[in-house]
């Protein structure tokens, strides 16, 4: 099967496995990461037809949009091995879908530019104005407040309490969103991260104003 086939056909599973969920990890997330991924590939000259792949497949093995990991990322791997990806393409896009989630900063390093690019497309997926929408949404899916002066922003934590732990939309710009700009891998990434980090630093001041402190 040839290249674009295979990302066509990709690109309608995905879609119809991710119609339902709710936590923003819809098929329009996966959308806008493959484009930004595919546009920062060309800018960093990375392999194009395995950083569209990987960033359409890296929330199918996600913990929050699955119960069993093991059992999903067996699944993605039989998918690429069906419609005939070489095993090199296939075990790159499976490492990189393995590598490149948040995770409370508790992450692997990332070996290959592929994986990298990835990583910065999803990560400008959770800033600026998206990111925004999208913390607000995801705290609301799991009953968090989106603001509370007396609930303080954590420093650092494990990955089970930045799941679990009781915190608010707010406190997540300084947790994890207002971090993601210097954590960029790529000078591409970078640039395009930082007027969504500025308008985000734009949207905390106004903020403010409004609540009054
Ligand atoms: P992770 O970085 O842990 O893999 P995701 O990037 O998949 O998480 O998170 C999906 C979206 O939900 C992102 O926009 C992220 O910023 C947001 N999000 C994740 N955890 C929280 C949280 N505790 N509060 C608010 N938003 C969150
Ligand atoms: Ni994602």
């Amino acid at each position: 099967m040839d290249q674009e086939r295979i990302i066509l056909e990709t690109e309608k599973m995905v879609r119809d496995q991710l119609q339902e969920e709710q936590t923003g990890h819809d098929w329009f997330h996966i959308d806008r990461v493959t484009r930004n991924a595919a546009a920062i590939a060309e800018a960093e000259n990375a392999d194009v037809f395995v950083v569209t792949l990987a960033a359409l497949l890296h929330d199918l093995a996600d913990d929050k949009v699955v119960d069993d990991e093991t059992e999903a990322l067996q699944d993605i791997e039989d998918w690429l091995t069906g419609k005939g990806v070489a095993e090199t393409d296939v075990r790159h896009v499976m490492k990189i879908i393995q590598t490149i989630s948040f995770k409370g900063g508790n992450g692997q390093a990332l070996e290959s530019l592929e994986a990298k690019v990835v990583q910065d497309a999803d990560r400008l997926d959770a800033i600026g104005a998206v990111g925004i929408a999208r913390c607000f949404v995801y705290s609301g899916s799991k009953g968090s407040p989106m603001y509370g002066p007396d609930i303080k922003a954590r420093e650092s934590m494990t990955k089970e309490e930045y799941r679990k732990g009781k915190s608010t939309a707010v406190n997540h710009f300084y947790e994890k969103l207002l971090k993601l700009r210097d954590l960029m891998n790529t000078r591409r990434g970078y640039e395009l991260a930082d007027e969504r980090h500025k308008f985000m630093e734009t949207f905390l001041e106004q903020f403010y104003r409004e609540v009054g402190r």
